[in-house]
């Protein structure tokens, strides 16, 4: 086994950024360079305000304030990242492709390729690769290709290493990992590479957390783990809609149902309906590969779970339209967050997105509030759906800095994220501010409906009457 020393990462975003962070805090011994093709994004990263990151996640500026400098290095500089590294994560992104085969289904490979070649290309010595992007089961066997058209001389070593941390409690999530999934050949060579890795994260985690298996099932099992953590949101979100007919209350299922220790209590919050830019694409890669595979059936079954998100987002906006008596035009509809989850700046596949979307085609005006997110990012998340033009989409989509003046002569509040501070919140002068009746569409059940009410609002949550 080779004791690792030098370390490059292909792509300085959610996922490159925060773990390269915490593998050069618990190995100080070991240079990491994160590279990325986007100057703007990596002098971000070298800015000294922290407010700069372009990733925000609880505890990162500390970490990175400690080691950025010493042995965290960020660079646009890819060759030089690939000739000093004896290993190489691959962090880039893997959208859902947008063209050709596979079209609005299959991940779309053509980064994590260019990675490939790069590396092939540049490199002058052995090297270990790591999958550390979410790719369809038996993409290292392409990469591998690759590596042996480009040279016969150098030995390259593929492993499979995917990324389980959520954003928001990524450092939390690396710093105390369920697990670390690490899949390699099974040469001689193979297992010294998943050892070399292993030791890395041995500096910090017990040795039994780190589960080493053969390639396939290391891809395959990061698909399949997002595919049920989004399955099981699906599952609670189809129940709620049949809580609101039947006056059971979703909450409380969750948690009667969440008590059975085979079950167990997580994912299981209804919500809006899920977001962020992993789930959606993942599913959609799964059920692309099993079709691909002839497994029909198995692909209907998972796309599925996607249909129910698109329900959920749709019913929810349905709902306010519904309550606000048939109809929102012209009225002034505050929203709650913008972000696809608390304590994170992300906005990807966000429900607000559709959900602003719907409400603007039904002629309301929005005012967004969220502590993280910035308006330009909003209008660009807008933009990108297509449905009108940038003008129109700045005259119906508004946005203040302070919740209190989004909320100010508007029909309803729709919350839309999590953030914890919403519960802080002074809810009786907001509520003097607002055209009556006054509306709240709590839509991560956070809220205490019945303060609410008593306050003078007519209040619906997800999945209660
Ligand atoms: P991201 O878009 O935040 O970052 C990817 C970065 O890679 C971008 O900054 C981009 O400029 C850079 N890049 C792309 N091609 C490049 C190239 N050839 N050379 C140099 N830089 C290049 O993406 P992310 O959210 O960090 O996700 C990366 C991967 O990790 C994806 O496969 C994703 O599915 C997976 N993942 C993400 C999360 C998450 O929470 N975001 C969690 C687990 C796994
Ligand atoms: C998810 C997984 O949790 C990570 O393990 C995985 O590494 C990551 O995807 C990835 O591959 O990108 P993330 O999307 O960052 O992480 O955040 P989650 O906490 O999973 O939340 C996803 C969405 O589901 C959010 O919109 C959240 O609000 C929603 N959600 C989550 C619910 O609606 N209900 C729940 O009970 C949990």
């Amino acid at each position: 086994m080779t004791k690792i020393k030098t370390i490059s990462c292909i792509g300085a975003g959610y996922v490159g950024g925060p773990t390269m962070a915490v593998i050069a805090l618990k190995n100080p011994h070991i240079r990491i360079n994160v590279v990325d093709m986007n100057p703007e994004k990596i002098a971000l990263w070298n800015s000294d305000n922290m407010d700069d990151l372009p990733v925000y996640e609880p505890g990162l500026s500390e970490i990175i304030q400690e080691v950025r400098g010493k042995n965290l290095f960020f660079s646009t500089d890819v060759d030089q990242a690939i000739r000093d590294a004896e290993m190489i994560f691959i962090s880039v992104n893997t959208p859902t492709k947008s063209y050709g085969i596979g079209k609005g289904m299959a991940a779309d490979l053509k980064y994590v390729e260019l990675c490939a070649r790069q590396i092939g290309k540049g490199a002058t010595r052995d090297k270990i690769v790591v999958e550390k992007s979410t790719l369809p089961v038996r993409t290292a066997s392409s990469i591998k290709k690759i590596f042996a058209a480009q040279q016969s001389n150098i030995s390259f070593s593929v492993l499979s290493n995917p990324e389980f941390l959520a954003e928001g409690t990524a450092i939390n999530d690396l710093l105390n990992a369920d697990r670390v999934l690490i899949g390699g050949e099974e040469t001689e060579a193979g297992q010294k590479a998943i050892q070399s890795l292993s030791a890395i994260y041995e500096a910090w985690l017990p040795k039994e957390r780190i589960i080493s298996t053969n390639i396939w099932s290391s891809e395959l099992s990061k698909l399949t783990a997002n595919a049920f953590l989004a399955q099981r949101i699906s599952s609670i979100n189809a129940i709620s809609a049949l809580c609101e007919k039947t006056g059971a209350n979703v909450d409380e299922v969750a948690k009667a149902i969440g008590a059975d220790s085979r079950i167990g209590s997580k994912f299981l919050k209804s919500s809006v309906g899920f977001g962020g830019s992993c789930f959606k694409k993942d599913i959609l890669n799964l059920v692309y590969l099993c079709r691909h595979f002839g497994l029909q059936e198995a692909g209907d079954y998972w796309e599925q779970v996607i249909k129910i998100n698109d329900y959920q987002k749709q019913r929810f906006a349905e709902n306010i339209v519904t309550a606000l008596f048939n109809t929102v035009s012209g009225k002034d509809i505050a929203f709650f967050g913008w972000a696809f989850k608390k304590d994170t700046n992300d906005t990807r596949e966000s429900a607000a997105i559709e959900i602003a979307d719907k409400l603007i085609e039904e002629q309301a005006v929005i005012t967004v509030y969220d502590p993280k997110v910035k308006y330009a990012r909003m209008i660009e998340d807008m933009n990108y759906l297509d449905t009108r033009s940038e003008e129109e989409n700045e005259k119906a989509l508004n946005f203040e800095t302070d919740p209190y003046e989004a909320a100010k002569d508007s029909h309803a509040i729709a919350v839309i994220t999590e953030w914890d501070e919403f519960k802080t919140y002074d809810w009786q002068k907001i509520y003097s501010s607002m055209k009556k009746p006054a509306f709240v569409f709590d839509g991560r059940n956070i809220l205490d409906h019945e303060d609410l009410r008593k306050i003078g609002f007519i209040v619906r949550g997800i999945g209660k009457q």
